[in-house]
């Protein structure tokens, strides 16, 4: 028997799969059938501390060809205490852990939320977006490495407990190095997720000329099968760099076969998006399959057995 169970930020999940933070998981309904599903976790879409209808329409769509998606949502979410009303009445007996992602549009926003859920005093995980490519003039954090580290300065102390971020795709060696020693300043920061989409692409239709996209004049993150290599170099650069801490992988997982990859380049955990919100949550009994036949074939028995172990030549 093959076994796919995890452990992040001391919380263990029988299996390493879970949604990508913005897919099935604004409304309680959804996530509803994420726990239903065969996820080894759930995460909830990003808060900002109030209620976001997000972006004009059409704000989503796959691309051609299977290659992937563009988004430009801009955070539409309930507001934060929609989440925190979720995890106060989740089931912590519940074999999944629930990890809760919070995106405030400034600092002061996200101690605001970091502060309400330290109070509540719940066994949920919290994880701070710092790579929202999509709300019109508020840059992403993850690219400001001054500034997040400032931010952390700030959370961390707060947050106390062990707790993630979510960076942007970084595509320089230099920025690796960089971002890696902010991150390893802070001890409770237990994990970091790579990578979220791949920010300001433009998708152009070939017959009308035009941006596929209505928000910002058709820029938007970009998702799914094209992102899998700046996605295994992220969770790669950071497994060789954050000694002693995690990373969650995302970006390009259609199948086993792409988590097994993420899983080979360091990820201790796979979360899923694009493919998600295309297939639905049914995809995760398929992924599963897949995986494990995989590991079957190559004789590994656990996801330890070849987590970061990809070779070089
Ligand atoms: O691609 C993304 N879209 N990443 C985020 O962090 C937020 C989301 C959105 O709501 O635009």
């Amino acid at each position: 028997m093959v076994d796919l169970s995890t452990t992040i930020a001391g919380a263990h999940l029988d299996n390493v799969f879970f949604n990508a933070s913005g897919v099935w998981c604004q409304h309680e309904e959804e996530l509803q059938a994420l726990l239903e599903s065969g996820s080894g976790s759930l995460i909830t879409k990003s808060a900002t501390y109030e209620h976001r209808e997000g972006n004009p329409s059409p704000r989503y769509l796959p691309l051609p060809s299977g290659i992937g998606s563009i988004n430009s949502m801009g955070l539409p979410n309930e507001g934060y205490e929609y989440y925190l009303n979720y995890a106060r009445k989740f089931d912590y007996t519940h074999a999944k852990p629930l990890f809760i992602s919070l995106s405030g549009l400034s600092l002061a926003d996200n101690v605001k939320m970091v502060e309400a859920f330290v109070q509540a005093n719940l066994p949920c995980i919290l994880e701070v977006n710092f790579s929202c490519p999509n709300v019109p003039g508020k840059p992403q954090l993850g690219y400001d490495i001054d500034a997040m580290d400032a931010a952390l300065a700030t959370l961390a102390p707060l947050i106390k407990k062990p707790f993630g971020i979510k960076l942007p795709p970084y595509f320089d060696i230099a920025h690796f190095d960089q971002v890696a020693a902010v991150v390893n300043k802070y001890d409770n920061l237990a994990y970091v997720t790579c990578i979220n989409s791949v920010g300001n692409g433009l998708a152009i239709d070939l017959d009308t000329e035009t941006a596929l996209i209505k928000p910002k004049d058709g820029f938007g993150g970009l998702g799914g099968l094209m992102v899998l290599n700046t996605a295994l170099a992220n969770v790669n650069a950071f497994y060789r760099r954050l000694p002693g801490k995690q990373v969650i992988g995302v970006g390009g997982v259609v199948s086993g076969k792409e988590a097994f990859l993420h899983i080979l380049a360091g990820a201790s955990a796979v979360q899923i998006g694009t493919q998600l919100k295309e297939e639905g949550p049914a995809m995760f009994d398929r992924i599963k399959k897949e995986l494990t036949e995989i590991m079957e074939k190559k004789g590994y028995k656990s996801v330890e057995e070849f987590r970061g172990k990809v070779k070089t030549l």
